[in-house]
């Protein structure tokens, strides 16, 4: 499976944030807690590697908040960051990023502003977190015609100041695993990957994860042994069953992206640290491979 990513516009956007950094204080990245890891820029530490940074492990309240710790514990090993788990639904909760700012920048009191760099890839919460502490609508950061273009100044408070980025999807290469948890959780299109392909993934997760919150939702007694035939048992639940008992594996598969993503499942988090570390090496691994049939290929044309 391919994701196709778009790095023209991001370089620019890149370059962009880079020339700003020698005026930001401090980084804000808004992460979805369901895939803290997935939901990173996964350029922001090169870019702003000595900045104090903020990991907002935002919609919380979908997550499982065992696993939202382990992953405050191991963000915050890089001591320049500092994380809160917190859901935009309750907005008082976002007073803390503000607190956490002044806290990390203690020496900007008395009448001088902290300037927060905020970012997050698309569908994250950064609009609703930034329109709750602005106290206003502010229109979205982007670079699509009808919002706004680059980054703009946002007046939060007396003494503190954002400026918001783009809300993009940045380039990453690696594992498929990573992409496919953007998509379970909305951030990457629905017509990057089909629902089918995200439901066996989810559905695979689950299994080993959470099978009791299958077995719950669905009101199955047992769950069968593989994906495909979990989602027979679902698609029979749900009215997913076409003439000649063929299953509408599109149909079920909607449904049980939809009730993920409604939290309809649970509070359920995709991802625990010493998964991803392995899913890092198996990325390298698949590039080098890749590297390799590139070297042959261009030595084969060479000989011709
Ligand atoms: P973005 O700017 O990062 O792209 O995200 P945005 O604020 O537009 O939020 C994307 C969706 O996520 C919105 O739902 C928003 O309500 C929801 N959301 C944001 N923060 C939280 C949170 O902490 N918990 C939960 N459960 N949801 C959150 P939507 O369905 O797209 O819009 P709407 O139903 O709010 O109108």
């Amino acid at each position: 499976m391919a994701i196709q990513w778009f790095p023209g516009h991001m370089y620019k956007a890149g370059k962009e944030i880079k020339k700003l950094l020698p005026e930001i204080d401090v980084v804000i990245e808004i992460l979805d807690a369901r895939i803290p890891f997935s939901s990173q820029n996964p350029l922001l530490m090169e870019f702003a590697a000595h900045k104090p940074s903020i990991k907002v492990l935002n919609k919380a309240d979908l997550s499982d908040p065992e696993l939202v710790k382990k992953w405050q514990d191991h963000l915050e090993k890089n001591d320049n960051i500092k994380t809160i788990a917190l859901s935009a639904k309750d907005p008082d909760s976002l007073k803390k990023i503000l607190d956490l700012a002044r806290q990390m920048i203690p020496n900007k009191g008395d009448h001088q502003f902290i300037t927060a760099m905020i970012m997050g890839i698309p569908n994250v919460g950064k609009s609703t977190i930034i329109n709750i502490l602005a106290g206003r609508i502010v229109a979205k950061t982007g670079n699509e015609p009808a919002v706004t273009k680059g980054q703009q100044r946002i007046k939060i408070s007396e003494d503190i100041t954002f400026f918001d980025t783009p809300g993009m999807l940045w380039p990453r290469i690696g594992h498929e695993n990573w992409a496919l948890r953007l998509a379970i959780t909305g951030a990457i299109k629905e017509t990057a990957m089909t629902h089918e392909d995200i439901a066996f993934y989810l559905i695979g997760y689950l299994m080993k994860r959470y099978p009791e919150t299958i077995k719950k939702r669905f009101e199955l007694e047992n769950l069968a042994e593989d994906e495909y035939s979990i989602l027979e048992q679902i698609g029979a639940k749900r009215g997913c069953i076409k003439a000649r008992k063929l299953l509408d594996l599109h149909k079920v598969s909607s449904i049980v992206v939809h009730e993920y993503r409604a939290g309809n499942l649970g509070s359920l988090c995709l991802e625990l640290p010493d998964e991803v570390e392995k899913e890092k090496l198996e990325a390298i691994e698949i590039e080098a491979k890749r590297e390799i049939k590139r070297e042959a290929r261009k030595k084969r044309r060479g000989r011709k």
